[in-house]
Order: C-alpha cells, then sequence, then structure tokens
C-alpha cells in the first residue's frame, strides 16, 4: 500500500483504547466519579465511538458537538453542555435530546434555558460554572478561572444565582462546574480547586442548598517533550489529588472533563518534506503541513515532538521546521536538532491528536488534512516498504 496523500492525521486507536481503560483501571474504586470526554479536543467519529464503548461520557460545547457525541452512542444524559454563549437552537436541541446538565456561565443564560425549557414542557438540569479565581500556570490563551477570563459567575454571585434559579420552574439546580484550564502538569495546581470546592460545599450547606453534582472540569497536562517515554499522562496522582483533597458529600457525584489527557498522544500529523532550503543563518525545512493543519504552535507557542520518519543517515542537524502558509507565525520548531533531512522524506508532528485536526482551517485554500487510523493501516509498515 501507498501512504496516503500528505498531510494527514494518523490516530493511535490502541494507544486510545490504553489511556480510556487506564482511567477505568485507576478509577475503579471511585463509584462516585464520572469521567466526560471533552469533545472540543477531537470529535473524530471514530474516536468518539471508541469513548463510547467504554462507557465514558461527554463534555460538549456546542449543538454540533451534542450531535456528534450521540451519534457516536455517548447516552444523552451523560453528556453536559458549557459555553459561555449557548445559542437559542443550540439550547433548544440539548433539551429535547434530554442531555444530563447545562453549565451555565451567567444568569441571562439561565433566564433563557428556563424559558426555552418551559416552552418544550421540560426541565433542565443545570450547573453553574463558577470562576474560582485560580491560577492554572499554564499559557495565558488557555487558563480560563481567573477573574480576568470571560468564563462562568463570580463566587459572591453563586449563593443568589443558586436562590433565583431555585425559583425558575423550568431549571432545577444540580450542582457547580469548574475548569481552570488546560495543559496542567503539575497536579498540585488542582489542590486549590479542591479546597475552593470545599469552601463552597460548606458554604452551600449553611444555606440549605443541596448540589448533586460537583463537575472540576478537565485540563490535565502531557508530556509534549517525550510522548514516546509518556505516552499516558500520570492519571493515577491526577485523581488521586481529588480523592485526598476534594470532600464529596454521600450521594454526591464528582465529574471530570478530560480532554487533552485523553487523546492528544494518540494522534500525529503525518507530512511530508517539500523543500530544504538554505537561509542566511538557518536551514528551513518546509513541509507540506502548515498551521492551517495544526494551529497550537503558531497560537499558542507550543512544543511538538517532530521526528523524521525516512532519514537516510543518522548525522544530525539544527533545522527550522516551518509550513507553506504565507505568514511568518507558520512554523513548527526554531532550532531543532533532527536527522539530515532532504526533498520527500516523510515528517511525524507528535503528539496531535488534541486540538489538531478540530482547529485546522481552509485559510491559502487549502484542503484539510483526512485523518486515518492504525484500523485503516499500519503506517509503520508502509514506511518500512517504501
Ligand atoms: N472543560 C471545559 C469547560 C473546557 O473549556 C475545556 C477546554 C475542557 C474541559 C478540556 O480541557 P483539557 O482536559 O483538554 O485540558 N486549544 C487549546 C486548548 C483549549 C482548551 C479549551 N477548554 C490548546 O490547543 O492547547
Amino acid at each position: 500500500m501507498n501512504l496516503p496523500k500528505t498531510p494527514f492525521y494518523y490516530y493511535d486507536i490502541t494507544l486510545l483504547e490504553r489511556t480510556l481503560q487506564t482511567i477505568r483501571d485507576v478509577t475503579q474504586e471511585d463509584s462516585q466519579f464520572c469521567v466526560h470526554y471533552a469533545v472540543k479536543a477531537n470529535n473524530n467519529p471514530l474516536i468518539l465511538q471508541t469513548v463510547a464503548k467504554k462507557g465514558f461520557g461527554a463534555d460538549c460545547v456546542s449543538g454540533g458537538e451534542i450531535k456528534q457525541a450521540v451519534a457516536a452512542g455517548i447516552p444523552a444524559d451523560k453528556i453536559v453542555f458549557a459555553g459561555v454563549g449557548k445559542t437559542d437552537d443550540e439550547i433548544d436541541f440539548a433539551l429535547q435530546q434530554g442531555i444530563g446538565c447545562f453549565n451555565v456561565e451567567s444568569m441571562p443564560e439561565l433566564r433563557v434555558i428556563n424559558e426555552q425549557a418551559l416552552a418544550l414542557g421540560k426541565i433542565a438540569n443545570i450547573a453553574f460554572r463558577v470562576n474560582p479565581n485560580i491560577d492554572a500556570h499554564t499559557h495565558q490563551k488557555i487558563t480560563t478561572g481567573l477573574n480576568e477570563n470571560k468564563f462562568g459567575i463570580t463566587i459572591p454571585q453563586l449563593i443568589r444565582s443558586i436562590k433565583e434559579a431555585e425559583k425558575l420552574e423550568g431549571v432545577k439546580f444540580c450542582g457547580l462546574h469548574f475548569h481552570i484550564g488546560s495543559q496542567i502538569t503539575d497536579v498540585e495546581t488542582f489542590k486549590p480547586l479542591c479546597e475552593c470546592v470545599n469552601e463552597l460545599q460548606t458554604l452551600m450547606e449553611e444555606n440549605n442548598i443541596w448540589a448533586p453534582s460537583i463537575n472540576v472540569g478537565g485540563g490535565l497536562g502531557i508530556d509534549y517533550k517525550h510522548p514516546k517515554q509518556h505516552p499516558l499522562p500520570d492519571f493515577e496522582a491526577y485523581f488521586k489529588i481529588f480523592r485526598e483533597n476534594l470532600f464529596i458529600r454521600p450521594g454526591q457525584t464528582l465529574h471530570f472533563e478530560l480532554g487533552r489527557s485523553i487523546v492528544a498522544q494518540c494522534g500525529t500529523l503525518v507530512s511530508k518534506v517539500l523543500y530544504v532550503k538554505e537561509g542566511v543563518e538557518k536551514k528551513f525545512i518546509i513541509l507540506d503541513a502548515g498551521f492551517t493543519d495544526m494551529a497550537r504552535v503558531a497560537m499558542y507557542d507550543a512544543y511538538h515532538d517532530i521526528e523524521n520518519l525516512t532519514p537516510e543517515t543518522q548525522t544530525q542537524q539544527y533545522y527550522d521546521v516551518v509550513g507553506p502558509i504565507c505568514e511568518s507565525s507558520d512554523v513548527f520548531a526554531q532550532h531543532r536538532l533532527l536527522h539530515v533531512t532532504k526533498r520527500g522524506d516523510i515528517f511525524a508532528l507528535r503528539s496531535a491528536g488534541a486540538y489538531g485536526e478540530v482547529m485546522s482551517s481552509k485559510y491559502n485554500s487549502r484542503e484539510l488534512a483526512k485523518p486515518y487510523s492504525t484500523q485503516d493501516f499500519d503506517l509503520d509498515a508502509i514506511l518500512k516498504e517504501q
């Protein structure tokens, strides 16, 4: 078999299954834990079906994601719906599907959900997303839980908001929702979140409020530097932080919304070298993949491991690895030590399973990179044949 047209995404479904099973194994004893896969990280149907088969729920941020999650076999009552700007159509669709919970981000949104639920003769389960003003110690563009961020309601607004929700007949208050940020590599960062939840639980109890569910969002980071050595994040350490620091009440459920930590390492962006060009001070490798296929480096200065899969020699050199887009930010790596490269070599951009394919665009009238998986072909075997 020939290599498909590059660039393309290649997903290792065996690794995905192993990752999902590891989460199952380390939370086996925690019957009150419910893990939702954050669909925004990757909505590829095969990935969603694999997640569904393992019995996970979904965290969605649009009507489109809810549709995809349901189509993949994720039960609607295991779907939570977040987002600061839910449209009327999306709210209607979510109500009709009977999703598990709306994570409400403002009072105006709450009133709209209430009205639409009443019009449909339904009662919407709602949780308030609280902005805990906690620093996630991650990239500024993926920090969400600070006062300066647009997400959620503030702590001083919480009790008042719940009391108002309790008066509305189209909504049922179900709990609290948080999400402090993404690519959090030090799990200790989640401790202040646990403490905040504990304080708010006490505050709610003092106000005779019962919240059946607490949702702590996602955010667990992965090892972008050493994807081969660490294909799985330390899920044990992550869940342990919550087990030991967050005091769940009897009968309460604790929800997680993990995206990146589930799918990032199972995806690779495969690309071909178009040209190797000498600059004044640098050598450039020009790939046929650009930031339209993988925006993370241009958008968040992200680091992705890059490998020449077809080197002729073991000698190495420093290169800048760039894409073909007409913008200076279309750079995947600067001053990266790689095997000596020539036109036609095949490159792998690792850890591209999360926020890769989903964030691609058609800028410069480019075609979207197609997705394939280990169920379609064995990439290593094809490369060996060539
Ligand atoms: N829950 C909520 C409410 C979120 O906003 C997010 C991610 C997640 C869960 C999942 O977070 P994760 O477990 O994947 O960290 N495009 C950026 C990341 C944006 C994250 C947005 N929210 C990137 O490529 O780094």
